[in-house]
């Protein structure tokens, strides 16, 4: 008897070494486990004499309620001192300010071509579209560019292997459009145009807009107007110069270069072609020249925003260093 009370004391002081609940189940088997300390003295009890046995199994049984009592609340012990150790590494200040999501911005190009379309708005033109891969007819043909045309040496084509193009300029959209609605016609149409070009102020990519006003009596002066209207506004200078340069193109007629004035550097520069609706173009259109009149104006838009931001390098645009993008804000 005196044996298990020591057993039982030898195993309540050891438990207060025990550290983990690891190490706490391999104590337990120490003691009560198959070959534990505890569990002998059950295996002795058919030693004992039959008289004494109920005493001693109640004793160990007792020894064994005990020890596993104590057990329990060790158990319990190391399971909050463990709790409290994931909350102090584990700890998360939810007061402070979260990292920034990096939110991004618009790409220059997008942010010219949302204020373009905002500024024609205005002035009444809406949005119209046409597609990247264009037929020989419409990028060229019905543009008054006929077969042999060295208007079409002008311009370096990539040609498909089925005989259409990648659209060199947007101005295929104006007949598009204008064969399936009839006048008063005023659209814009951006977007993008190819050419086998490529250095420091071209791409084999880069962006029109074409504009296109329709209606009977359309005269000069109504494209002078609008122009000299968007560039001021575009450029936020009511007195800038826009100067009209005469020049050619196949589907206007009379056709003019169009420079602004720079103050600043004192220089003019070229920022697109415009010129009165061809009367060949209005009948491909399937508009009688006789009843009315148009003008056009076709721009590039990333030369527009390169001149409005500063940028000196096309290849900037096409790059898409988040550097570079990221400077740009706004909507
Ligand atoms: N399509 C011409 C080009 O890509 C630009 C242009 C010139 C468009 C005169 C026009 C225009 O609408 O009237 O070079």
């Amino acid at each position: 008897m005196n044996e298990l009370q020591q057993v039982l004391q030898t195993a309540l002081s050891q438990m207060q070494e025990v550290n983990s609940l690891h190490e706490l189940e391999q104590f337990k088997a120490r003691y009560v486990g198959k070959q534990g300390a505890i569990t002998a003295f059950m295996q002795k009890l058919k030693d004992i004499a039959p008289a004494d046995r109920k005493a001693f199994g109640a004793e160990v049984n007792q020894v064994k309620g005990q020890f596993e009592v104590a057990l329990t609340e060790k158990k319990e012990h190391l399971l909050q001192e463990e709790l409290n150790n994931k909350l102090a590494t584990e700890k998360i200040d939810v007061t402070l300010s979260g990292r920034d999501a990096g939110r991004g911005s618009l790409h220059p190009v997008s942010l010219t071509l949302n204020r373009l379309v905002k500024l024609f708005a205005q002035l009444g033109f809406i949005v119209a579209d046409g597609p990247e891969i264009e037929t020989d007819y419409y990028n060229f043909k019905a543009l008054n560019i006929p077969d042999n045309h060295p208007a079409r040496a002008m311009q370096d084509t990539f040609y498909t292997e089925s005989g259409n193009v990648l659209r060199t300029h947007t101005s295929p959209i104006q007949v598009r459009y204008a064969e399936k609605n009839t006048p008063p016609i005023k659209i814009i149409a951006p977007g993008r145009v190819f050419r086998v070009d490529m250095d420091a102020t071209h791409s084999p990519m880069f962006h029109q807009m074409e504009l296109l006003w329709i209606d009977q009596g359309i005269s000069f002066a109504n494209l002078k107007g609008v122009i000299i209207e968007f560039m001021r506004k575009f450029f936020e200078d009511d007195d800038m110069q826009v100067r009209f340069r005469a020049s050619f193109f196949p589907f206007t007629e009379p056709s003019a270069e169009i420079d602004i004035y720079f103050a600043k550097t004192g220089k003019w520069l070229e920022v697109g072609g415009c010129g009165m609706v061809h009367p060949n173009v209005l009948n491909y259109m399937n508009i009688d020249p006789e009843k009315y009149t148009g003008f056009a104006f076709g721009f590039g838009i990333d030369r527009l925003a390169m001149l409005k931001y500063n940028i000196t390098d096309l290849r900037l645009m096409f790059e898409n260093d988040l550097d570079f993008v990221s400077q740009f804000k706004g909507c």
